[in-house]
């Protein structure tokens, strides 16, 4: 099968030009102006973006957690990404406290082959490691697992102390690994909720007044000190207040090889979204909350500096009606997490680029080419170049949707509501190319499930 992108503006991290892109099978064969080549197909893509696949590096498909269930698994999911326009994703496989991480990564294998629609790795979330167990880091790298996230957060469920953070870490560093870093002071915080609720404050809302701002700069701080004895790189991931950042800029400036991302809630959703006399709050009840709105400022300011490499979504999505409900009575029950996968690239793009606070270049970069970097899949993933897997988005710049749960063009995702109901955005990815396949085209899916390849990710190979 081959395809011809012919007559579009080729936009990567670093170019910008006019010209035709040739695919033959999985990769892209050539590229050049008006292009001679027999093609089985031709696309036109005129007066479009031609852009790279999104490369999304933090979803939760599947995920047990807090009673129940992330609601879009591993096809319902990648799908929804794939009208969105991210043609990887980089999903987090769990380990049992207990038991090996190996049968954690055997898990995850199970619950994504044969449904994922377009490739996908995974990362390890490290729940305990022991002595006896390091050796299991280097075979998790050895099978294409390259990066880790631990917990400073969730007391008695995912959280681990600093010993557990230094010996793994210790590990990766040697292995040429990096750690993700969920980083809160989940101890305080839990704390500061035992007294919210015996104070009688069950709302919604108390989810975020119960977790300062301090308490993740805290973990930033912490995390990074601790990284940087250890001697491993380290990536804070769903970085949500300026507080936080500091420290990432703080560290970044005394030479720490420190990374990090923030995510489309952070910088278009605030404190005001908890303010509901009803349970409407819960549908954004996720970890870190939502912060005040002046935050969001800091955090463009942190992307167009370089400071914050990337743009995940943390899609970790829950029914409002049969899964938030589980905290009726008490905000600490509400399942954490948010959709967001499917639109990542549209929220960017019309907050950064239409916006006028990121160049078009620096939004491939931030949705797609920055996260293929630390997480090992450059330049297979997260550019388009001769020899590069042929997963292309071609990015209609001009068209307008309004993002709703209503509106088939913006919703394909498996939950009852959307966080960013009513939000209007310029910018669109019409046509999807996963490998060279066609995968979304005039809003109809075309890719199958089982049709995502897992990827084996390379070692850490930065710093960029
Ligand atoms: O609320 C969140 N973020 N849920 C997903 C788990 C995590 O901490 O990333
Ligand atoms: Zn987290
Ligand atoms: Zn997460």
């Amino acid at each position: 099968m081959s395809l011809l992108i012919q007559g579009g503006r080729v936009v990567t991290a670093v170019d910008d030009y006019h010209a035709d892109i040739f695919v033959e099978d999985e990769t892209v064969a050539l590229i050049g102006r008006h292009l001679e080549v027999e093609a089985d197909r031709t696309i036109d893509a005129a007066g479009r973006l031609v852009i790279p696949g999104g490369v999304d590096p933090h979803t939760h498909m599947d995920m047990p957690f807090g009673g129940t269930t992330s609601a879009d698994d591993f096809e319902t999911g990648t799908r929804a990404a794939a009208f969105g326009g991210t043609t990887t994703i980089v999903d987090f496989a769990i380990q049992t406290k207990g038991h090996s991480t190996l049968e954690g990564l055997e898990t995850w294998h199970e619950k994504a082959a044969g449904k994922a629609g377009i490739d996908y790795g995974f990362h390890m979330i490290v729940t305990d490691m022991e002595d006896d167990r390091l050796w299991e880091m280097r075979r998790l790298a050895d099978e294409g697992v390259t990066s880790y996230k631990m917990f400073m957060a969730y007391p008695g469920v995912l959280y681990v102390d600093d010993g557990t953070l230094f010996r793994a870490m210790r590990k990766a560093g040697e292995d040429g690994t990096l750690v993700c870093m969920h980083a809160e002071n989940g101890i305080v915080i839990d704390e500061i909720v035992k007294i919210a609720l015996a104070e009688g404050k069950t709302a919604p809302k108390y989810h975020a007044l119960t977790r300062p701002t301090r308490m993740e700069a805290e973990g930033v701080h912490r995390s990074i000190a601790i990284a940087e004895v250890a001697g491993v790189p380290v990536y804070i991931v769903h970085l949500s207040c300026a507080d936080a950042l500091e420290q990432v800029t703080l560290a970044r400036d005394r030479g720490a090889q420190v990374f990090a991302e923030t995510c489309p809630q952070y910088l278009f959703l605030d404190l005001s979204h908890y303010d509901h006399d009803d349970f409407e709050g819960a549908k954004y009840v996720m970890t870190p909350p939502l912060r005040e709105k002046w935050n969001q400022e800091h955090l463009w300011r942190g992307l167009g500096f370089g400071d914050l490499q990337s743009i995940s979504t943390d899609h970790c999505p829950f029914c409002f009606k049969d899964q938030k409900i589980l905290g009726i009575d008490d905000f600490s029950k509400i399942p954490n997490g948010g959709p967001g996968v499917e639109n990542r690239m549209s929220l960017v793009y019309n907050g950064g680029v239409v916006g006028g606070r990121l160049s078009v270049n620096k939004f491939v970069e931030l949705t797609s080419t920055a996260a293929s970097k630390l997480f090992g899949l450059f330049p297979k993933k997260g550019t388009i170049a001769v020899g590069s897997d042929a997963d292309i988005v071609v990015f209609n710049p001009d068209r307008r949707e309004t993002i709703s749960i209503d509106n088939p063009h913006t919703h394909h995702m498996r939950v009852d509501y959307n966080a960013y109901e009513g939000a209007e955005v310029q910018g669109v990815s019409e046509i999807v190319i996963s490998r060279g396949r066609v995968v979304v085209e005039d809003n109809v899916w075309h890719g199958r499930a089982g049709g995502g390849n897992f990827l084996k990710r390379g070692l850490f190979g930065g710093p960029f």
